[in-house]
């Protein structure tokens, strides 16, 4: 049976202070929570501090990105090792504003994954595609065409230590959520990628999350699809009541 991730993602939300204000509600509120696994993903300016604040609790910590290389001239961008360092298990890789904004490929996630997994990290590896993708029937093999590139020598065991996030670009913070129906169609899919690229035991073990305005109201129906594993959720992860209702959503399947 795979457990339920739940990941919040800040993104470019929140103060240093307004976060470990967020964070402590948060942990408050997670106390009792015991089979769903709880990430936050605040920025990297705020994230040493939230460690802090998270430790000892069941609540994990992610960043929202790492560079590939160890260090060096790279105005702007931050290591694994940096990450490690303060504690975080996560680190999210491909989102789609990477993809659109600042140039993430297939090949610089691919790069990005296989530095997580080296330093003992995990990833969760984003993928989706956009409205235009979906109207020409291009869904499945833009989906291949992203797993394939995250994966690309990745063996079995590093495999098993990744989470993938599908999110339709289209639903990202646009309130237009995929219904259930669509979302499991998807991730029913990229798992059958999965397995074509490590075989049906592995791909059964992965944990597939859904991401795109996922919400308190939508949660519900969209956990109780076989194929879903979780949610990335993006907005409703910045209050701690809307956030701490996906979760419960989560525990009480
Ligand atoms: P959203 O973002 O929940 O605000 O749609 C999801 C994400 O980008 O991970």
């Amino acid at each position: 049976m795979r457990s339920y991730i739940i990941a919040g993602n800040w993104k470019m939300n929140k103060t240093v202070a307004e976060s470990v204000a967020l964070a402590k509600e948060i942990v408050e509120k997670t106390k009792g929570i015991s089979k769903t696994e709880v990430v936050i993903a605040p920025t990297y300016l705020a994230a040493a501090k939230v460690a802090d604040v998270i430790k000892g609790s069941n609540v994990k910590l992610a960043v929202q990105d790492i560079h590939w290389k160890d260090q060096g001239a790279f105005t702007g961008k931050v290591s694994v090792d940096m990450v490690k360092e303060i504690g975080a298990e996560y680190v999210i890789i491909g989102h789609s504003e990477q993809r659109q904004y600042f140039h993430e490929t297939d090949e610089t996630v691919n790069l990005k994954v296989k530095k997580v997994l080296g330093a003992g990290l995990k990833p969760i590896i984003c993928i989706g595609e956009t409205l235009d993708e979906r109207k020409a029937g291009k869904l499945e093999s833009v989906l291949t065409a992203q797993v394939e590139g995250a994966y690309k020598d990745i063996s079995n065991g590093d495999a098993l230590k990744t989470v993938i996030a599908y999110e339709p670009v289209w639903a990202i913070g646009t309130g237009v959520v995929a219904t259930d129906d669509q979302a499991q169609e998807a991730q029913k899919s990229v798992r059958s990628l999965v397995a074509k690229l490590y075989g049906e035991a592995t791909a059964e073990a992965i944990r597939i999350q859904y991401g795109g305005s996922m919400n308190a109201g939508n949660a519900a129906g969209l956990l109780a699809q076989n194929d879903i594993d979780g949610g990335l959720i993006g907005g409703a992860s910045l209050k701690a009541d809307t956030f701490f209702s996906i979760i419960e959503a989560a525990e009480k399947r």
